[in-house]
Order: C-alpha cells, then structure tokens, then sequence
C-alpha cells in the first residue's frame, strides 16, 4: 500500500508529549504564556464566533462540547465533568481538542486537552485576578485540593505574584496531595481545618470543589471587604459554590453571558441581574476593580475562546520545540473526488 501523502498526516500532541511540552519550557512560563495569549484573545473578542457551549447532561454529569473560531482558525474541545468520577479512581474533567483551518476546513492539530484545560483554566484565572484583585494580594485560599488546584496556586503564584497559598478540603487527603506537590513551589503552603480557616487573612479566594448540586463552600460571613473571588467549579446548571448573598455583594465578572448565566454561580440571581463581561475589562471600555473595599467575583465557568487560545499556543509551541507526532488522520486520495478508488485499490493492495 503507498504511504499516504503529507496532505493526510496531522500534528498530535500526546499526553507523553503535552508533557515533555510543559517541562521543555517551565511550568510556570507556560501559565504566563498562556495567560498572555488568553488575554490577547479577549482583545479580539468581537471577532469570534460565540455560542453557550453544547452540553448533554446525565444524572452523574456533563460532557460538552466547546466550539470557536477567529475567522482564520476554526477549535473545539470535548470536555466532560462527572463528580463522583473520582471515587471509581477516575478522573473529573478530561478532554480533547482540536483546531482547522477555515479556509479548507482541514485540522492542522489535534490534541490532548486534559492537562491543557487545567492549564488554560488556572493562566485564565490569575489573568482575570491581574484586572481585579487587590494590587498588593500575597495570600489566596485554595478551597478544593483536587486535579485543579495546584494548577492555579502556580498561575497565581507566576502572574499575580501570590506568595502564600491556604488550603482546603473536605478530603484532607487532598488538601495533603496539594501541599505535598506544592512543597518545592517556593509558596508558602497553609493546610486548614475549615474554609473559615484558610479565609484568615487571604485576600483572593479560589473556590474549585466538585459536587453536582447547589452547594454552600462560602458563606457571606467568611467574604470581607476587598477581596477577589475566583469561583471556577460552580460550571453546571444545578452545580455552584457560593451562597446567594455573596453574589448579591459582589461586583460579577463573566466570560459569555449566554454561558454563565445557565452554568454559572449567576444561576441563582434573575436572568437580567447585572454582570459585566471580562473582554470589557481587558479592552479597557470598562472599570475593573474601582475601589480597596469592593467585591470582585469571576464567575467563571471555562469558554471556548480560552481553550482556542490554549490550543493555539501549544500549536506554536509544539511546532517549535518537536514535542508531537503526525496522526494519519486525513483520508488523501491522488484525486480529490476519488475517495472510493483510494479504499478499493488498498483492498487489493492489502496483503
Ligand atoms: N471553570 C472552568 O473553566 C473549569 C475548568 C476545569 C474544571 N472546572 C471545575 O472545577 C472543579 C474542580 O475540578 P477538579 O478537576 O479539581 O475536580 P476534583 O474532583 O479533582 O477535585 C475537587 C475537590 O473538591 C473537593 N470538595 C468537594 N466538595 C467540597 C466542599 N464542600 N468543600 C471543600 N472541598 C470540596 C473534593 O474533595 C475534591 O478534592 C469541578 O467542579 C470542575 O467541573 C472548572
């Protein structure tokens, strides 16, 4: 059988190789890079594509899927989000992607997306906080110790500067995973008892818990003034993290509105309730953080656009440092409209 032709291989990003992606560069530059090229495409925001994300939901969880495009690329992820997954030893969140070109239509990537959405949601998170959090925050409480967690404790770490993280989680044996994996980070590491604990003193709180249902991980007593609420693990409908009251003190930041308001903490407010989209923030149409004392809450829930911008980023990344594989995944035959002679001709080939 002849090989198939260039035209037929596109380049891959294994597991293996996101890997070796991530340690050739530093984990800490890859979240400033990715933050950097996240935030480049919330400039671009009326450019692209928008639409809430496509979910089919079950009684255990969600899988999705997230497409976009900036008129030259075309991307989408697959993305699952099964709570209980973990007490099977199976993970949470796992996910794919890929991204083509508009002009033909052909993939020029497909990739693993695990490891990148955990990437792609912690760059996006402390890149919000740059907008939003206080500007002298040192200390973040990180309440939910699973796959995400160490994950953002290092963006905020590489982007907003965060010295001393605070741990929670209602599994210590997570809590003492994060610390441990944490231990060489150059963080300060706090484990707590209680969230109210791990609130002492921290002026950014990341809420990023795993449960299907409306659940309670801060109350309005914990929240003072003046501190920043990343709230990433409320992304569901029938799945937040934060008591109503706190919303109701907050100034609500937004990737989607059409998004967040099905997946998002907003879920429990009216459906014209005021939020303001974070593009605005960037673009500098709109204030950010206006005072010491307000409250400043990303509702987030993950949109399309970062995982484009995730998959871009290693695309140029992978090319330039080798870490991926060509998949023979496009079907080339010598002539376009002779896909049929391409298979039978091969039947006869066949050994
Ligand atoms: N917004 C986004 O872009 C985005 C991206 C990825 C994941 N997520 C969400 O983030 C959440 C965390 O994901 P993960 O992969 O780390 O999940 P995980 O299952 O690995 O970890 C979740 C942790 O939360 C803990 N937990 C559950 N209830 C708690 C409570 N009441 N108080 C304290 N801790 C509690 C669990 O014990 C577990 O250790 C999930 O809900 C996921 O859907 C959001």
């Amino acid at each position: 059988m002849a090989p198939p032709s260039h035209l037929a291989y596109v380049p891959f990003i294994s597991v293996e190789n996101m890997m070796r992606l991530v340690h050739s560069i530093g984990i800490e530059t890859v979240l400033r890079e990715l933050a950097d090229a996240i935030e480049h495409d919330f400039t671009r925001w009326p450019l692209f594509d928008k639409t809430p994300r496509i979910g089919s939901h079950s009684d255990l969880g969600v899988i999705e899927l997230m497409p976009t495009s900036d008129g030259e690329l075309y991307g989408f992820k697959y993305v699952n989000g099964h709570p209980t997954n973990t007490k099977q030893g199976l993970q949470t969140v796992t996910a794919f992607g890929l991204l083509a070109q508009v002009s033909s239509g052909y993939p020029v990537l497909l990739s693993e997306m695990t490891v990148l959405t955990a990437l792609r949601t912690a760059a996006t998170s402390a890149m919000t906080a740059r907008h939003l959090a206080p500007r002298d925050a040192k200390v973040m409480a990180l309440i939910g110790n699973g796959a995400q967690s160490e994950f953002q404790a290092l963006a905020f770490k590489a982007v907003v500067g965060i010295e001393e993280v605070r741990l929670y989680d209602i599994d210590s044996a997570a809590t003492r995973k994060c610390a441990a994996n944490l231990a060489q980070s150059g963080l300060r590491v706090t484990p707590c008892g209680s969230s109210q604990e791990a609130m002492e003193g921290a002026q950014i709180v990341t809420t990023c818990t795993a449960d299907k249902q409306y659940a309670t991980i801060l109350t309005d007593n914990m929240i003072g003034d003046g501190i920043h609420i990343n709230a990433i693990g409320g992304d569901c409908p029938g799945k937040t993290e934060l008591h109503r009251d706190i919303l109701l003190r907050s100034d609500i930041f937004v990737e989607y509105p059409p998004q967040t308001r099905i997946e998002g903490e907003i879920q429990q407010l009216p459906e014209d309730y005021p939020v303001t989209e974070l593009w605005k923030v960037i673009t500098g149409e709109v204030e950010g953080r206006r005072s010491a004392s307000q409250i400043t809450l990303f509702d987030g829930v993950g949109f399309a656009i970062e995982d484009f911008s995730a998959l871009k980023y290693v695309y140029t990344r992978a090319l330039e440092t080798g870490h991926y594989q060509h998949l023979d995944m496009i079907a080339d035959p010598d002539d376009p409209r002779d896909l049929f002679g391409m298979l039978t001709r091969a039947g006869v080939e066949a050994p």
